[in-house]
């Protein structure tokens, strides 16, 4: 019996993985340029990381942990997140002692949320994200959000509305908490289970609730803005002032509060709308956080991070009208006339592919018009021909797949000439593509 895919979870395959790889070395090339270096943590975590730093208040917490008992009775979670995993790690491995502050990271892999799937929204799916730990000044909260646009303008997506908000420093949250308490009391018992419950946890969590009911009542909830410390308001304003002086367009979004429990302050989510106007949801989002690395042993270093979701990446740029999808490429394609000749075939192959060149080989036995037909497929630039005359002349016949010229080349010379070829290919690809662009 056919086995299916575990539900919210997708493979991806072909034009897609190339799609993934391209966003990936894009993201991880802008990161550098901004000094930022990988950092890979396991998949797994003590359940304990998330619970105190995502927060108990959080969905994700509360309601969307894949989370299991090992054989050593230890309670484990598939991250649903990195921020916190990283923020482990640099405490585990003492690096405010060995490093030069802010320690500036970038990952990417998968993380795992047991929501509700629907478009744009996965139970596993893929983040890239960075994390800059030891922020001194709110300028480093803005050369994250800087980071984060231009990984956005290099991949081509113009269009990203940033939407921003502050959620204040300790002394702003305390004052603005009581406030919503007060204000929701009257209201709670109208509304749903779980906002009963956050009104217990973190009221703030409240603002976040998506049931229609409870979203009318949030509407008129007093505002962060009226309760920020003179402190918090400054360091907001400044932010705001930055970006307008680089040109960077935001939107202030009095409801942004964000579903992690661990931020201070600025907070900002990435939008780009799809085709038909419509926001798929974030596309990234972070923020500034003060307090993780004390609460998990280290010394009390503020930080600030980001995470895209490459799913929603890539499903925006899909629909961008200058998509080409990255087809897959190949410099040679090996073509055995019969058995006999696959020895002398995979020498060849053996031989392009240890300089590098993009080469497959047909050993399936079949006519050459059928291995004409796996070379389109495999968008191959040359084919080579090596039956039982090539062998014996020590040869192989080279034809080139775009202008159809057909010659022979001496076995060897065929490293040497390769390289030739290729580029030839190229340009003669360039001014294909150059000419059929003038006729349209
Ligand atoms: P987050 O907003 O929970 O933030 O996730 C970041 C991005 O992951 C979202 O903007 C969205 O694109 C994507 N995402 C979230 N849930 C799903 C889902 N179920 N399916 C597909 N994509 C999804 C964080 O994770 C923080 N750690 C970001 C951060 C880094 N803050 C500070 N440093």
């Amino acid at each position: 019996m056919e086995i299916k895919l575990a539900k919210g979870t997708h493979d991806i395959l072909y034009d897609e993985a190339r799609e993934f790889s391209e966003i990936e070395i894009i993201m991880r090339a802008v990161s550098e340029t901004f000094g930022y270096e990988e950092i890979r943590t396991p998949i797994i975590e003590h359940s304990e990381l998330f619970t105190r730093t995502v927060g108990e208040s959080s969905d994700i917490v509360r309601k969307e942990m894949y989370e299991f008992l090992d054989k050593g009775n230890r309670l484990i979670t598939l991250r649903p997140e990195f921020t916190a995993s990283i923020v482990r790690s640099f405490v585990n491995n003492k690096l405010y002692a060995t490093k030069d502050l802010p320690v500036k990271l970038y990952y990417c892999g998968p993380v795992f949320r047991y929501d509700r799937p629907q478009a744009g929204r996965y139970r596993q799916f893929n983040q890239f994200g960075v994390e800059l730990i030891g922020a001194s000044s709110y300028f480093h909260d803005l050369e994250v959000m800087m980071l984060g646009y231009n990984i956005l303008l290099a991949l081509g997506l113009d269009n990203v509305e940033i939407r921003i908000n502050t959620i204040g420093d300790e002394e702003t949250r305390k004052n603005y908490v009581n406030a919503l308490k007060e204000y929701f009391a009257p209201f709670i018992d109208t509304m749903c289970g779980d906002c009963k419950e956050r009104l217990k946890l973190n009221p703030l969590r409240i603002l976040d609730c998506k049931v229609e009911h409870d979203k009318e009542i949030v509407k008129k909830a007093p505002k962060i803005k009226d309760y920020l410390s003179k402190n918090a308001k400054e360091q907001f304003d400044s932010i705001l002032e930055m970006l307008d002086e680089y040109e960077i367009k935001y939107v202030i979004d009095d409801e942004l509060v964000r579903g992690l429990d661990y931020y201070s302050n600025v907070v900002f989510e990435y939008h780009v709308a799809n085709n038909k106007g419509k926001s798929l949801g974030a596309i990234g989002g972070g923020g500034h956080y003060a307090n993780l690395v004390e609460e998990l042993g280290g010394p009390k270093l503020e930080c600030c991070g980001l995470s895209f979701g490459l799913e929603r990446v890539i499903n925006i740029r899909k629909e961008a009208p200058e998509h080409k999808d990255i087809i897959k490429e190949t410099d040679f394609y090996v073509m055995p006339l019969g058995k006999e000749n696959f020895y002398n075939a995979y020498i060849v192959a053996t031989a392009l592919r240890s300089g590098c060149f993009i080469t497959e080989i047909c050993l399936e036995d079949k006519s050459l018009s059928a291995m004409f037909k796996r070379a389109e497929r495999a968008n191959a630039k040359f084919a080579v021909i090596i039956g039982d005359d090539e062998v014996n002349k020590d040869i192989v016949i080279m034809k080139n797949l775009l202008t159809k010229e057909q010659f022979e080349i001496k076995l060897d010379e065929l490293m040497s000439k390769a390289d030739e070829l290729i580029d030839g290919c190229i340009e003669e690809h360039t001014h294909h593509e150059e000419h059929d662009y003038e006729k349209n």
